[in-house]
């Protein structure tokens, strides 16, 4: 198992370039199996999430082709619609973006049941209703999800909730439907969009998107494009976040400012100095932060997906801040995991109550998933002494070369692969 073992104390500086949109490129990916011309996407993160949905498509005969690290060639035109099912599909939430794409593309999806990162329930029910709204039935059988129908017609949708992968799942299959379709409360998350910009870039009719009101024309067939992802906001809302932990001043870059406004403007109430350019954000930090309040919300709100990174920097505040979780019901499971770092944190329901310390200290800890578990090496950072993070597996899942970027901006943290490493980088940096 690997872990990375980090030596606190260094303020990190410098610029870093931001990766594509894992959550985009997920989307676009599965998308992209809906022509049976070639589509060359640019900007594709080489992530463990992405790379497991691209196996996934392999395994139902779609060729794809790296031309280079952030490149991706895909054809789908030999692919077969048979049950979608290997065991790294398993893990990953967006594999039921496949049942939009393929119940679009051959009004047929058989799918196994998501995994993703265990945040809270993650219903599927906004999804199921948006489909069989399309004409679909869907049902849940023996560990797949099923959806079926002779011909899918545009509907009127209302969710009762906003979601990002209900959103994103009936765009697509109301792409290849007969008719209009409209979604009402959208979800408006910058990967929603680029979705949307992808699919027109396909001949595919979508308005809206980005709104709260999703108007999708169908039309008859899809066409190859090529396409490039958007950058990573939570990637660089994490490097940012980075900046105001270590009191450094950092310079995140190849970004869209407008997607981190309330990042931005929670980091400017926490004291930090924020400079917005073209396609760059500088954060620099030369304090203690101070205490704020946070609510997460879907877009354009303080995304759930920071919740922890943020939850790191306030822990260090110089007063008590509150944190409220509003969209996911178990995203502070790594709370016990800084506590044991010297914070001071009291959860409450979907509540933390954070009385801000003046350090914390280096522990050996567990990532529990993907965006807590970057949280905690946040925290390493800092932290007086060694810390150890295990289950890195998590946070490769969703950042593309994370330590070696965090090397980049001055930190000193390797991966260790078993327990003698970790014991000569102690002996190394004690
Ligand atoms: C997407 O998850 C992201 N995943 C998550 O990214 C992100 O945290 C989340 O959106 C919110 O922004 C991908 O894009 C692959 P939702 P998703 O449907 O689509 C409830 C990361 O770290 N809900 O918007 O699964 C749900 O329980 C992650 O990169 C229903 O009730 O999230 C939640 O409370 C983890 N019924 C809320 O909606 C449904 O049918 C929002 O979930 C669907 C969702």
């Amino acid at each position: 198992m690997e872990s990375y073992v980090i030596r606190g104390g260094m303020s990190l500086k410098g610029e870093v370039e931001i990766t594509g949109a894992k959550n985009a490129a997920l989307a676009i990916l599965a998308a992209s199996t809906m022509t049976d011309q070639t589509v060359i996407i640019e900007n594709m993160p080489d992530e463990a999430d992405t790379n497991a949905l691209i196996g996934a498509m392999n395994d139902l005969g779609v060729f794809t082709h790296r031309a280079s690290r952030h490149t991706v060639r895909v054809n789908a035109a030999k692919e077969r619609n048979i049950p979608v099912d290997n065991e790294g599909i398993k893990k990953i939430r967006a594999s039921y973006y496949l049942i939009g794409a393929l119940l679009g593309k051959y009004k047929r999806a058989k799918v196994v049941l998501p995994g993703g990162c265990a945040i809270g329930l993650r219903p599927i029910d906004q999804h199921m209703k948006g489909f069989a709204a399309l004409g679909a039935s869907c049902r849940i059988e023996h560990g797949f999800i099923i959806a079926e129908a002779k011909d899918l017609h545009g509907a009127h949708i209302y969710f009762d909730v906003v979601s990002v992968g209900a959103t994103i799942n009936i765009m697509m299959a109301a792409t290849l439907a007969s008719g209009q379709t409209i979604i009402e409360n959208a979800a408006k998350e910058p990967h929603v969009v680029d979705l949307a910009n992808f699919l027109n870039s396909m001949g595919a009719r979508i308005k809206g998107a980005g709104t709260d009101v999703i108007r999708i024309t169908g039309v008859e067939k899809l066409h190859g494009t090529e396409y490039a992802i958007i950058p990573d906001q939570i990637e660089a809302g994490t490097m940012m976040m980075a900046s105001a932990v270590t009191r450094g001043d950092i310079t995140v870059k190849g970004v869209i400012p407008k997607h981190l406004d309330s990042i931005s403007a929670k980091l400017k109430e926490m004291g930090c100095f924020i400079q917005e350019y073209d396609d760059a954000v500088r954060v620099f930090c030369s304090g203690r932060v101070r205490s704020t309040h946070v609510k997460t919300l879907p877009y354009p709100g303080f995304p759930t997906d920071m919740q922890p990174q943020i939850t790191v920097a306030l822990g260090l505040s110089t007063g008590v801040s509150i944190v409220t979780e509003s969209i996911f019901e178990n995203r502070f499971k790594y709370v016990d995991e800084l506590t044991s770092m010297g914070a001071n944190i009291k959860v409450e329901g979907s509540t933390a109550i954070i009385s801000g310390v003046e350090k914390y200290t280096g522990a050996h800890i567990t990532a529990p998933d993907l965006r807590a578990g970057a949280a905690l090496v946040l925290a390493g950072l800092v932290a007086e002494g060694i810390t150890v993070v295990d289950n890195i597996h998590f946070i490769e899942r969703g950042y593309e070369d994370f330590y070696m970027k965090l090397r980049s901006l001055g930190a000193i943290i390797e991966k260790a692969e078993d327990e003698p490493q970790i014991e000569k980088f102690r002996i190394r940096y004690a």
